[in-house]
């Protein structure tokens, strides 16, 4: 059964052990730099995705409401950001990323929030098909380079 905790102490090696295939790692940051960099990022909640008590991948969203967070002038704080997902390079094609994006829906609805909301690197092999087949449609906003993506909870 697929689990989704939060990353604690315990879990910190197992999910830092992680990796996506070389020719992926365009895609996603390491999971130790996204735990690093989580002590910046106002409002962010690393998890991880277990299955059968052995760690499978990373997700890690922010609350846009939370009122550090590091938002820009069109973004809408009634949302969580998924900001980083990866499932191990041994483990893919097996339903784990879209369950996860499944959490992260539910995370966002526990926390009343209107919006979810993704971007991603427009490029071959990238998740952006999967994020559409999920339901999240592209915005038309480029940040960062990446196509925005978001889809209306309420
Ligand atoms: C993207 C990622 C998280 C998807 O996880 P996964 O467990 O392999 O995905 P799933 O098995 O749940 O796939 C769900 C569906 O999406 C499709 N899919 C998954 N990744 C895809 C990709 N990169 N391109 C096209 N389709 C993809 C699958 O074929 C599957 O389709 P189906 O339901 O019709 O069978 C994983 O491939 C990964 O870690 N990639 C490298 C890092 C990355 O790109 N992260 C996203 C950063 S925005």
């Amino acid at each position: 059964m697929v689990e989704f905790t939060f990353l604690s102490q315990e879990t910190l090696r197992p999910l830092a052990a992680l990796s996506v295939r070389e020719d992926q790692t365009g895609f996603v940051a390491t999971n130790l730099m996204t735990m690093a960099q989580s002590i910046f990022e106002a409002g962010s909640e690393i998890y991880g995705i277990w299955d059968g008590g052995e760690a499978v991948g990373l997700i890690a969203i922010i609350d846009m409401s939370h009122p550090d967070a590091d938002l820009d002038d069109e973004d809408d704080p009634d949302g969580v950001y998924i900001w980083r997902l990866m499932v191990d390079q041994s483990r893919q094609g097996q339903g784990y990323g879209k369950a996860a994006l499944e959490f992260a829906k539910s995370v966002a609805l526990e926390k009343g929030r209107a919006n979810l909301v993704i971007s991603v690197v427009d490029a071959p092999g990238s998740a952006l098909p999967l994020y559409q087949s999920f339901g999240l449609v592209p915005t038309g906003r480029l940040v960062d380079g990446e196509v925005e993506l978001i889809m209306r909870l309420v």
